[in-house]
């Protein structure tokens, strides 16, 4: 079967970026990544992705003022040159609107640094320490209007250990979304994820490591 094209879309460094290029290079992969979007033109990942020698392409939401869907229009167009299949959002930091979402229909994906759907929006670290959470952990999910709010593909756990601060709490989560998320697109790339509704449902056995619990 033809391995799926896919785009990532970043807005900062990249390190999930790198986790779907590094499983995307197995041979029975059945995803490639083809193309690197950041709406930050100073965005570290897209350096990371030219050495990889992937394409990668700038559409800097700022020369767009307030005009979201302008923004969307340009990212949809360089989706279509490059003939994309399925988009992974990998820490854009940008809301989406149903615009282009409507566009991607089951075929687009976000990760999110916590347990859906606990600590939907920004600051989920600060946020579970703050409410004494004894497990936190990152999800992957199909993108639908709603915020952080889609079908969830995978989802990764980690304990939350006495004196964590955020950061050490983020770097323990970030490992598990380095796992979870080629997990995740190798599934839908796979077309073993059914959506249906709210909930997906996987095709098949799972292998070891599709259900995930990282111990400390
Ligand atoms: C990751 O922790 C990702 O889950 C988060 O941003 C970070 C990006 O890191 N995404 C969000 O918060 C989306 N709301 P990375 O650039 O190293 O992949």
């Amino acid at each position: 079967m033809a391995r799926k094209r896919v785009a990532i879309l970043i807005s900062g460094r990249g390190s999930n970026m790198s986790a779907l290029i590094g499983a995307a290079k197995a041979p029975d992969y059945p995803a490639e990544i083809v193309l690197v979007l950041s709406n930050r033109p100073d965005a570290g990942g897209l350096a990371v992705a030219q050495a990889e020698g992937i394409a990668t392409a700038v559409v800097d939401h700022k020369q767009f003022g307030k005009d979201r869907e302008a923004f969307e229009r340009a990212v949809q167009a360089q989706l279509e040159a490059y003939r994309i299949d399925i988009v992974c959002l990998a820490g854009f930091m940008r809301i989406l609107t149903p615009w282009i979402i409507g566009r991607w229909p089951d075929r687009m994906l976000n990760i999110h640094p916590a347990l859906l759907p606990a600590f939907k929006g920004l600051h989920t670290h600060e946020r579970a320490l703050a409410d004494g959470a004894t497990e936190h952990g990152a999800t992957v999910h199909v993108v639908v209007p709603e915020m952080d709010s889609g079908p969830i593909v995978a989802q990764g756990k980690v304990p939350v250990l006495p004196g964590d601060d955020a950061a050490a709490l983020a770097a323990r989560v970030l490992a598990v979304e380095h796992i979870i998320y080629p997990l995740a697109l190798r599934l839908i790339a796979d077309g073993r994820v059914r959506v249906a509704g709210a909930c997906c449902t996987v095709d098949g056995p799972l292998s070891p490591g599709e259900a995930i619990y990282i111990p400390a």
